[in-house]
């Protein structure tokens, strides 16, 4: 994502960085620590579905819920950080958009309810343990109503080569096959499987990173 230079890792002194303390205190860093652009995956995925009922996993400052619903989307912002939540509920409320936004406190990796009934719920960039991977995932897709949408985009293995920062160690990043085995096949139509790459700026170098990109819609 050109415009969207950033790596995704928590504060390496955390001892949790599932936590709402750690994304507080990262969150209550600095006004912005994400670009404030939309993620690119989430414009050329999502730019042709019929809005309807949004919910952005992990929604940090909010650029995805803000996109969402300048696109039409009733978007839910889902994030265990209040600070987050709460720059997110400003940055609609800046852009007009503050009646189309929700904003929701869950701690996913606690096991805390998804609002459900979604007919797009789209994750960028979260990374849960391999323990709890699976489960986690089909927490969020049992999210999704009946012919909506599943995003998940997140960084490759790939990545591994290129030696940028990625979240929390190797063992975190995953391949879009790891997502679709996640997924009841009976239940899922796989639309997209990829794992393209794009230019990233890391300082003053300009690196070539992976996504892992899945879109599925449910039957
Ligand atoms: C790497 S950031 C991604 C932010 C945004 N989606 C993006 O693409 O820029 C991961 C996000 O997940 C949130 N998060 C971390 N642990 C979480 C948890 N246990 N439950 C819910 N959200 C969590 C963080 O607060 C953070 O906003």
């Amino acid at each position: 994502m050109s415009n969207h230079d950033h790596d995704h890792e928590a504060p390496s002194d955390s001892p949790d960085p599932y936590s709402q303390e750690t994304w507080d205190a990262r969150y209550a860093e600095s006004d912005r620590i994400w670009s404030g652009n939309p993620n690119p995956r989430l414009v050329e995925h999502v730019a042709d579905l019929t809005p309807g009922r949004a919910l952005d996993v992990g929604c940090g400052e909010g650029a995805d819920v803000v996109w969402l619903a300048r696109q039409g989307w009733h978007a839910t912002g889902l994030d265990v950080s209040p600070v987050a939540l709460a720059k997110t509920g400003a940055h609609a409320a800046e852009a007009g958009l503050g009646d189309d936004v929700e904003l929701a406190q869950v701690d996913l990796i606690g096991g805390g309810s998804v609002p459900g009934d979604q007919d797009l719920v789209s994750v960028h960039f979260f990374h849960p343990t391999a323990e709890v991977f699976d489960e986690v995932y089909r927490r969020l897709a049992a999210a999704v109503a009946p012919q909506g949408h599943l995003l998940v985009v997140g960084h490759h293995p790939d990545d591994l080569a290129t030696g940028v920062r990625r979240p929390h160690g190797p063992a975190l990043l995953f391949t879009p096959e790891k997502v679709v085995a996640a997924l009841d096949q009976a239940d899922w139509e796989i639309v997209v499987v990829d794992a393209p790459t794009r230019e990233q700026q890391f300082g003053d170098e300009l690196v070539t990173v992976r996504d892992t990109v899945v879109l599925a819609q449910r039957r």
